[in-house]
């Protein structure tokens, strides 16, 4: 026996399921999933199977036609959940399991209305990256092995469902929809993503519909209109969309991520919808998963790297394509800051400033940072600047195609390059990159006209003129290097002068207020307090809490008491963490 994935009780030796067929009540009154699973192998396979699971209450685990199979439920571990060992007589091909999921289930965030834009229905999405499909359904959550699916949900009539899957059908019956997809791709378990709310779909391009609650439809229709084109320099870079449909589905404000790459609808968090589309890197990165990471899959969290790196990268390439270098290499610049803050909070781990990791025992949620993405995006750019461009095009086109639909280490992929770039792994010192912690001295750095412009411009306050060509890009990269805290009296006429306390632009709005508050700007506090209650997504609620805790340890824990129940669960844990670290 051999459990490859640290992170799963897959066993490679046993059956390996190849196809999911999910039923799911969703029952918003107790917060529960009323569930049937069946899955069913590769092949006729007998003996133990093990899965996992996390807060799931087993009814009954029968064959295909209804006998009763014998099977266990350990006790619960810390990161695994818990092992769900199953007796398999000879020849089984299917075993179909009756559970309930728990209310406090890890992936599930369920709403009230009033937590909704509506005000009026209550709202409930998933999130299963990274281990976290075990806590709505039994089975072996690896991104090792793929899935087809069939799934139906049933859902109170008047609201919507959707799932990152084809839709089939929607009947209606004594006040439930039941809700019919069909996912003809094979994906990895924490590809599952489900939500369901009042929602309705606005058509944006040949094969995109953005989703979003009525009163967000519109704005976010505007926002995200551009992806066709998106879709289309992707393809003339990375080869064709697999995947049939690119939806989009905007998120409620307590999303705890930027976006998800949910094959065929990417979920979005709401705080993308600027009004001037400022922020589409994230849907380049989002759709950019399509291909690295969705196509061609980390095989465990150890190569997460390979995942979001390599999508850093790719994004950052479709930016280049569809907005110019400029724009890229200031998002490469303002990666980089972040990089470097990353590597500073992770003074304690250097062990996870490596590329590829080894957490055995480790909960991958507590290991998450800007690492694996800026520093495999850097790793990348130095493979290209040694390749070239032109070979290293070739290069990325061929590593879709070759491992389409397949899970790969960190090993495969370095031993692809080297059959296919030979010497260009040791001309940048790859081993170095991959297996020492910290950021190598000789990594390439963004170039670009308006960089050196902002460079060179420096900490004075900027006039209307300079300002009015900014985006907000510059705005970040500007506040970035301003001196943290800054004298009050600056901060007080940068922010008379550009109302940056106001700023509808999230990401230039929580820069501004790490900064004013740690300045002393009064204004600020009350602001920061009241995006920590508005915004669950947890690229803000870290540095604002660290902000406020830093300033003023009890007025961080009574913001946290207050707006906890607001986060989803992941994110909870996220800021209780960081709040007891910097306590402590
Ligand atoms: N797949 C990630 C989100 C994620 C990572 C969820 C790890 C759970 C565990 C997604 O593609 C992502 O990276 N989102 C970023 C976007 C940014 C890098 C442009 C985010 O959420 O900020
Ligand atoms: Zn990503």
């Amino acid at each position: 026996m051999a459990r490859l994935d640290p992170h799963s009780y897959t066993d490679d030796q046993q059956p390996q399921t190849r196809a999911l067929e999910w039923h799911a009540k969703v029952d918003f009154s107790t917060r529960i999933l009323d569930c049937e699973a069946a899955l069913t192998f590769e092949q006729p396979g007998e003996g133990p199977l093990e899965l996992d699971t996390r807060e799931l209450r087993i009814q009954s685990v029968t064959d295909a036609a209804g006998k009763p199979l014998g099977f266990s439920l350990e006790a619960a571990e810390p990161v695994l959940g818990a092992r769900l060992r199953i007796q398999l007589p000879p020849g089984t091909r299917t075993i179909r399991i009756r559970y309930q999921t728990s209310p406090g289930a890890s992936a599930l965030q369920w709403l009230t209305p009033a937590q909704t834009s509506g005000g009026k229905q209550p709202f409930l999405f998933s999130q299963c990256q990274q281990i976290h499909a075990r806590s709505i359904i039994p089975l072996q959550d690896t991104p090792r092995l793929r899935i087809r699916y069939r799934a139906a949900l049933t859902v109170p009539a008047p609201l919507e469902a959707v799932m990152a899957a084809a839709q089939v059908s929607r009947e209606e019956k004594d006040g439930w929809a039941v809700k019919r997809f069909e996912m003809p791709q094979p994906i990895p378990s924490y590809l599952i993503a489900l939500a369901v709310g009042d929602l309705k779909a606005k058509e944006v391009g040949p094969r995109s519909q953005v989703w979003a609650e009525p009163s967000l439809l519109e704005q976010a229709a505007w926002e995200f209109g551009q992806v066709e084109d998106m879709i289309r320099a992707a393809e003339r870079l990375f080869g064709p969309y697999d995947w049939d449909r690119f939806d989009i589905l905007a998120m409620p404000p307590s999303f705890p991520y930027g976006g998800m790459e949910n094959p065929r609808l990417t979920f979005l968090t709401p705080t993308l919808i600027a009004g001037d589309r400022s922020l589409v890197n994230v849907v380049a990165h989002e759709l950019a998963h399509s291909w690295t990471g969705n196509l061609v899959t980390n095989a465990s969290m150890e190569h997460f790297w390979l995942n979001e790196g390599f999508t850093v990268y790719a994004e950052r390439r479709l930016v280049e394509a569809l907005y110019g270098k400029d724009t890229a290499a200031l998002q490469a610049s303002l990666g980089r800051r972040s990089l470097d803050e990353a590597l500073e909070h992770l003074k304690e781990h250097p062990e996870w400033t490596k590329l590829r990791t080894h957490l055995q025992g480790t909960d991958p949620d507590e290991v998450f940072s800007s690492v694996p993405y800026e520093k495999g995006f850097l790793f990348l750019r130095a493979l290209e600047e040694a390749a070239g461009l032109e070979a290293f095009d070739r290069f990325v086109r061929g590593y879709v195609k070759r491992f389409a639909f397949q899970s790969i280490t960190t090993e495969d992929f370095l031993a692809h390059v080297e059959k296919e770039l030979p010497g260009v792994l040791a001309q940048v010192n790859a081993p170095a990159w991959v297996h020492d912690a910290g950021v190598p001295a000789n990594a390439p750095v963004p170039r670009s006209a308006k960089l050196e412009a902002l460079e060179k411009h420096g900490p004075q306050a900027p006039d209307e003129a300079t300002v009015a060509s900014w985006s907000p890009t510059e705005w970040q990269l500007y506040l970035r290097r301003l001196p943290h805290p800054s004298p009050l009296a600056f901060c007080e006429a940068l922010d008379q002068r550009f109302h940056l306390t106001q700023s509808r632009n999230h990401e230039v709005l929580v820069t501004w207020l790490e900064l004013a508050a740690q300045s002393g700007h009064a204004p600020a506090l009350p602001r920061l307090e009241q995006e920590l209650a508005e915004v669950g997504r947890m690229k803000y609620l870290r540095p604002l809490y660290r902000t406020l805790a830093r300033i003023d340890p009890a007025r961080a824990r009574s913001c946290f008491e207050r707006c906890r129940a607001s986060y989803h669960p992941i994110a909870q844990q996220v800021v209780e963490g960081l709040l007891k670290k910097q306590a402590g």
